[in-house]
């Protein structure tokens, strides 16, 4: 398969690359950056320069499929080549999920990782590509490593590679590039082997057997596969289980984003059709999750507060939980099930990585994001298909209904009322300047009324961390009301056209109020109180968000 005639060369760029910061989550560009000469290679060099332990160390390579997922494979396995790496694990198609990377990565040793992903961004030619790094514990790489990265690329001068034939097709086992060994596996098994672990399958599969049929969507990403092997092959549900079970490059001209606006098809079959019980949907690399019920959409901040509360439904987790996170802009509801159980919660900002020193320090055993993003101890990154399990075991386990279950959660808790607008594509300087602007009246607005309340506290939020003690600043505006309520308004870190401001709007009803009402209705005065300050529509001309969850 590997060409046995290889040389090892450097390649001189023409002149270094100066937009290689990662954001959120990696270096997420157009696809059509990344297809430019050098650049996806620029990157990579200064990944191999400045993570830990390249030189003899094993390294887990792998992405969502879409396009340029191949062609970053064969890139990267040639580099690790020329960079000595012992050992590359990747998988027979290149698909790899992100949990599943994460567990991998794990169980093997690894140095870490390099995610070909975009997440949840679209995908194509006209989409996006992403190049995502996780270190030594499965976790995305921590920003001191991703500065150092960012760092290194903007003096780089030239990249190592084996100079070899092409590597395009692949089949499961074991392979020397120069000397690296290249191992390809099914990418699948050691995912299902851990959720078996956490999960009761054979209650799940009866469950679901008996008159409670579920649906899940892979959105024609990453998830198709792990999700036909444990719904159709283990289950034993029928084929209509999974739509859109298979990887395309373009996602099938899909937006890969799990949630009411892009995965309309499923959320229509579950709110206004009868056929389902219960209904799914993961993003591009199967890290995120939106889980509806008949009728039903349960928003992201309730799901973590749910499965916190019904830990002791599901075996892997029945020894209790250390304690729980979720980031600043995510509701309280889990605060509030957190303090019941008499465990820590925690509140970190925004992104999966800030959640790593938690979990590794054993302080924490959940956690999650109002993002769609859900997890545990069990990886380092938030994971889709995990989420979908843990809701079907609590729902098979006290045969109850999606709705059912989230109605005595609120009886017994209370209800947050949430919801999130994104404004996306806005030009970079109109976002820029209505944050700025907002960011300078915090100083002024506490004891001022809004949406006929007081507010307590207007500041910019900022985090230590507990177990290192670094401190991330600028990380969310944040208008706390003398009843709890509040609202956030950040700028996102993971768009590639223009800026998305996002606006994140909470307010609690105690278990005794109103728990039935249309979350915009409830949180009606609060909308209306930010886009007035902030002059939101005006400054944008969009006199209603893109994206309302
Ligand atoms: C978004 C989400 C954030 C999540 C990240 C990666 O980042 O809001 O919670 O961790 O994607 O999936 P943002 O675009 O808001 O910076
Ligand atoms: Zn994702």
């Amino acid at each position: 398969m590997f060409s046995s005639k290889f040389s090892q060369v450097k390649v001189k760029l023409p002149q270094p690359f100066t937009d290689q910061k990662p954001g959120t989550s990696g270096l997420r560009k157009s696809t059509l950056r990344f297809q430019e000469q050098h650049y996806l290679e620029s990157f990579v060099e200064s990944i191999f320069r400045t993570l830990p332990g390249v030189n003899g160390g094993t390294l887990v390579l792998g992405g969502d499929g879409r396009y340029g997922n191949k062609r970053a494979i064969d890139t990267i396995l040639r580099m690790a080549a020329a960079h000595g790496i012992q050992k590359v694990i990747t998988t027979f198609d290149g698909v790899l999920s992100t949990p599943a990377a994460s567990h991998l990565i794990r169980i093997n040793k690894a140095i870490g990782g390099i995610i070909l992903s975009a997440s949840h961004n679209p995908g194509g030619l006209s989409g996006d590509f992403g190049v995502k790094l996780n270190g030594a514990n499965g976790g995305p790489a921590s920003e001191s490593v991703t500065d150092e990265i960012y760092n290194f690329s903007k003096t780089l001068t030239e990249y190592n590679i084996v100079d070899c034939e092409s590597i395009s097709s692949f089949s499961v086992g074991t392979y020397k590039l120069a000397s690296t060994i290249v191992e390809v596996i099914d990418g699948i098994e050691d995912y299902l082997n851990l959720m078996q672990k956490l999960f009761d399958f054979d209650l799940i599969s009866s469950y679901i057997k008996n008159d409670f049929p579920i649906v899940f969507d892979s959105l024609n990403a990453v998830t198709g596969p792990y999700a036909k092997r444990i719904f159709l092959d283990i289950f034993g549900a029928p084929a209509e289980t999974v739509r859109n079970g298979i990887p395309l490059e373009d996602f099938g001209g899909i937006h890969p984003d799990p949630n009411l606006t892009y995965a309309k098809d499923l959320a229509d079959l579950l709110l206004k059709g009868d056929r389902f019980s219960f209904g799914a949907a993961c993003d591009g690399d199967g890290d995120r999750n939106m889980i509806l019920g008949r009728g039903c959409f349960v928003n992201p901040s309730d799901s973590l507060a749910i499965l916190a509360a019904n830990y002791d439904c599901v075996p892997g987790y029945s020894q209790g939980l250390s304690g729980v996170a979720r980031s600043m802009p995510t509701s309280s509801a889990v605060d509030v099930v957190a303090k019941d159980l008499g465990i820590k919660c925690f509140e970190t900002p925004t992104g999966w990585k800030f959640f790593g020193n938690l979990l590794d320090a054993n302080q924490i055993t959940l956690c999650g994001e109002e993002s769609f993003g859900t997890g545990s101890d069990h990886v380092r990154e938030k994971d889709g298909l995990w989420a979908v399990l843990f809701w079907l075991q609590i729902l098979a386990k006290k045969k109850k209904s999606v709705s059912e279950i989230m109605k005595s959660h609120w009886l017994k808790f209370g209800r947050h009322y949430y919801s999130r607008h994104d404004y996306e594509s806005i030009p970079s300087e109109v976002a820029n300047s209505l944050y700025q602007r907002l960011s300078l009246m915090l100083p002024t607005l506490k004891g001022q009324s809004f949406a006929d309340k007081k507010i307590q506290i207007a500041d910019d939020f900022s985090y230590t961390d507990p177990v290192d003690n670094s401190v991330t600043s600028n990380q969310g505006l944040r208008i706390m009301l003398d009843d709890g309520s509040r609202v956030v308004v950040r700028l996102s870190g993971t768009g590639t056209q223009g800026a998305t401001l996002r606006v994140y709007l909470e307010k609690f009803v105690a278990r005794t109020g109103n728990l039935d009402q249309n979350p915009q209705l409830a949180l009606d005065s609060l909308i209306k109180s930010i886009d007035s300050l902030a002059e939101i529509s005006s400054r944008t001309g969009m006199p209603t968000p893109t994206v309302i969850t």
